[in-house]
Formats: C-alpha cells, sequence, structure tokens
C-alpha cells in the first residue's frame, strides 16, 4: 500500500485552471489588445507564473522588458486574486474531500505539490490546509514542472520514498513529473497524453481508494 499522496491543486483540488487563464486573457486583452487561443491553455497548465507568462509573449511574439517582465506577472495575479476573492469549500471539486476521508482513515499522509504560489492561501479558503501534512514552497525547488523536483521535494517532506506514493495531475506537464519522479501516477482529464498515466481518471468524482488500490497493485 502506497503511504504518501503528492497533490497537484489547481484542476485536481479544485477548479482554479479556469480561472488561471481567464486572467491571463484579460491581461493579453488589457497590454496587448489581443486573444488567446484556447488551445494555449494546456500549455500553461500546470507550469509556473513566469514560465506561462513565457509561453503567452512567445506565443504573441512580443518581447518585452524585465521590468514590465514582472509588472506583467503582479497584474496577473491580481486579476486571479480578484476571481478568487468568494472561493469557499464549495469550490472543492466533486470526490476529492471524500477521497481525502478515505486516505486518512488509511494513515496515508498527503503533501501539496503545486506550482502555485497562492497554493497556501487556496486550500485556506477551501479550508483543506490541516489535511495536508506538507506543502512544498514551489520556490524551494530548482525546477518547475515538467521536472519532477516539486514531487520529489513533497515525498521528501513526508519522509517516504516517491515509489511509496501516489501523485495526481491534471496537467500534462504535471504528469510528466510525476513520471520522473517515480511516483504512482493517477491523472484526472480526457485529453490523450493524460493516457500514459498509470491510471486515467475522467474526473475527480471517480478519485477513490479501491481503483487506485487495483490500479496501484496490478
Ligand atoms: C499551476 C497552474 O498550478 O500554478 C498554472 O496550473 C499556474 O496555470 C501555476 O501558472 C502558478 O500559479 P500562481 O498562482 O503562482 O500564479
Ligand atoms: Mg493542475
Amino acid at each position: 500500500m502506497f503511504k504518501g499522496a503528492l497533490f497537484d491543486l489547481d484542476g485536481v483540488i479544485t477548479d482554479t485552471s479556469i480561472l488561471h487563464f481567464e486572467a491571463w486573457r484579460k491581461l493579453v486583452d488589457t497590454f496587448f489588445s489581443s486573444e488567446l487561443p484556447d488551445s494555449l491553455e494546456e500549455k500553461t497548465k500546470g507550469v509556473s507564473r513566469t514560465d506561462s507568462l513565457k509561453v503567452i509573449l512567445k506565443h504573441l511574439d512580443v518581447s518585452v522588458s524585465e521590468t514590465m517582465f514582472q509588472q506583467l506577472l503582479v497584474e496577473k495575479n491580481a486579476y486571479y486574486k480578484e476571481a478568487l476573492q468568494g472561493i469557499s469549500s464549495e469550490a472543492i471539486l466533486p470526490g476529492v474531500s471524500d477521497f481525502i476521508s478515505e486516505l486518512k482513515q488509511q494513515q496515508v499522509r498527503l503533501a501539496l505539490a503545486s506550482a502555485s504560489l497562492n497554493g497556501p492561501f487556496i486550500l485556506d479558503k477551501l479550508d483543506l490546509r490541516d489535511s495536508f501534512d506538507a506543502i512544498v514552497d514551489p520556490r524551494s525547488v530548482a525546477r518547475g514542472k515538467p521536472a519532477p523536483d516539486i514531487f520529489l521535494a513533497a515525498a521528501a517532506a513526508l519522509k517516504l520514498k516517491p515509489s511509496k506514493c501516489i501523485g495526481i495531475e491534471d496537467s500534462i506537464a504535471g504528469l510528466r513529473a510525476i513520471k520522473d519522479s517515480g511516483a504512482f501516477s493517477v491523472a484526472v482529464g480526457k485529453t490523450t497524453e493524460l493516457q500514459k498515466a498509470d491510471l486515467t481518471l475522467s474526473t475527480t468524482a471517480e478519485l477513490k481508494l479501491t481503483t487506485i488500490c487495483k490500479a496501484y497493485f496490478h
């Protein structure tokens, strides 16, 4: 049986991935009078705020000064935080609270392995902070997702080998990070690339201990 569960946040625990992309769209509209195609959403999923902005500027084919780059990061986060104001435990995705309870009953330890600097703030809003034994600060790892660093750090924070952990992700970058960490990968979503996980579920409502154990011991 696995002893640790390493959770992504945006798109796994709560549906904030939509709010992230809406904030990027607002930024691009305001500063560049341009629209972002839907296809860019996946490319900004799981990756840090800085890396997301790089992807977006590349798409727009614009270069900005370092000062402007930093300002854009601050503005994007301001839009995002504005959208987060009303968030509460009602925004926890279906099945997640029950799954956390099941894990706790089996003494599985929980760590947050999110690229988001807003992770602790959001967990507080969702009233979930106490459920986590460790929260990795994404600034403490050398490389962001798709590198495995944050999942390795999350397992280490739980004092567990990655092979004794499951990692749960909704992004392609995040799935690669879990796989390269050596943890058992659980992907949530319908994208073709997510089928490469050890176990792929269509929605968080399917996050059930029995389902995961069956795949883990297969
Ligand atoms: C990830 C999101 O969880 O966090 C990305 O999937 C986001 O879209 C990244 O860019 C960083 O989030 P934040 O809150 O630090 O801007
Ligand atoms: Mg995610």
